[in-house]
């Protein structure tokens, strides 16, 4: 039966791209994310991210974007699934956290929503 890996290069819906690497025995990974999409006017860099998965067929995982041009951070979590043809798709949802000033506006700092990722081949 087919597998479902995370190791490589993706694109979603919103035209992000993401690169995962090195992911170890134990299922921890590291990668890149390029976004194609930004809140604020500063210039978008690609940004690292690191995450865990479990070593099934079809996996679920997670990961932290630490965003390298902006003082927010994302969370995503989902699951790899592979059709009868192998092809690949990450069903994700994602939480971006803003750096607000102050408790008072903690109640709006938190985005959501969801992410398709197939494989850039
Ligand atoms: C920011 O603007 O604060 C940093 C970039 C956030 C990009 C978000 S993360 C969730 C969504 N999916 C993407 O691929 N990009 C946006």
């Amino acid at each position: 039966s087919l597998h479902c890996n995370l190791t490589g290069n993706w694109t979603n819906d919103l035209g992000s791209n993401m690169t995962i690497v090195n992911v170890s025995n134990n299922g921890e990974f590291k990668g890149t994310y390029h976004t194609a999409v930004t809140t604020s006017k500063n210039e978008i860099k690609e940004s690292p991210l690191v995450g865990t998965r479990h070593n099934n067929s079809q996996p679920t995982f997670g990961f932290t974007v630490n965003w390298s041009f902006r003082d927010t951070t994302t969370v995503f979590t989902g699951q790899c699934f592979v059709d009868k043809e192998g092809n690949e798709t990450l069903k994700t949802m994602w939480l971006l956290r803003s750096n607000v000033s102050s408790i008072d506006d903690n109640w709006n700092a938190t985005m959501v929503g969801t992410n398709t990722f197939t494989r850039l081949r």
